[in-house]
């Protein structure tokens, strides 16, 4: 794996723009993986700056994203495919036809979960960006989750449902199951774009960078992709210097 520490979170979304805007530059038509929360806020909106800049279209894009809430959609401002169009969509040369996220509001949720794997199959990301959670998942995929999963519904940990809280009016409104991409279906990306920012993550990219690879630790499992590289901020850093 490859580490490159920032000295903040500004530059940590610098760095990563470069790696997503190298995709994007060698080939127009990239598949980009794209993740949600805070850490990859930054990194959004350089590309939109550098869209609105640098004339960078992403007309030929497509796009998959890591999770969904169970019972969100995009009338929700919760969800994830309004922070996806809140953030970055609505801002780019994008034609949102060629967005995909998993439909939260799904009445067939195992359905779903088949849909978006045969969506995976048919379309490999180019670039697959992810952000780690204090436990050291990724995606929704929580401690214990089998390497091989694949996209399923999750019941979200009480560390999840406590770290995203702050998002929602109260902790009774995050919703308590989500859709997510399974660790196999991560792996399968030709490059993975790991970021971690704050102190809270360092326990978590020490796991991620230098533990064992276990399942106990999702984001153990990116030791073993040939591609992965991880930007974080000096506080995220600590323990791995
Ligand atoms: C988001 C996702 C999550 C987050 C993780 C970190 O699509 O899949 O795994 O990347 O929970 O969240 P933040 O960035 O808010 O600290």
């Amino acid at each position: 794996m490859k580490v490159i520490i920032t000295k903040d979170y500004n530059e940590m979304s610098e760095k990563a723009f470069e790696i997503m805007a190298e995709v994007v530059k060698n080939k127009p038509d990239a598949v980009l993986g794209l993740a949600t929360g805070s850490t990859p806020i930054g990194l959004y909106k350089n590309m939109i700056k550098d869209h609105n800049e640098n004339g960078t279209s992403y007309k030929a894009v497509k796009t998959v994203n890591l999770d969904e809430y169970a019972g969100l959609d995009v009338t929700s401002d919760q969800s994830y495919v309004y922070f996806m169009r809140d953030n970055l969509f609505n801002h780019i040369d994008i034609d949102l036809a060629n967005t995909n996220i998993e439909n939260g509001k799904a009445a067939d949720r195992k359905a779903e979960c088949a849909r978006y794997n045969a969506l995976l199959e048919t379309i490999q990301q180019d670039i697959q960006v992810l952000g780690i959670g204090s436990n050291g998942h990724i995606a929704f995929n929580e401690p214990g989750t089998p390497f091989g999963s694949v996209t399923h519904i999750v019941d979200l940990t009480e560390s999840t449902i406590k770290d995203n809280s702050r998002l929602f009016k109260s902790i009774d409104e995050v919703p308590r199951q989500a859709f997510t991409m399974g660790l196999k279906n991560i792996m399968n990306a030709k490059k993975i774009l790991i970021l971690a920012n704050g102190a809270n993550k360092a326990k978590a990219v020490f796991g991620l960078v230098k533990g064992e690879v276990t399942e106990n630790v999702p984001a153990s499992i990116l030791q073993l992709h040939p591609d992965c590289t991880l930007v974080c901020d000096e506080a995220a850093a600590e323990l791995i210097r």
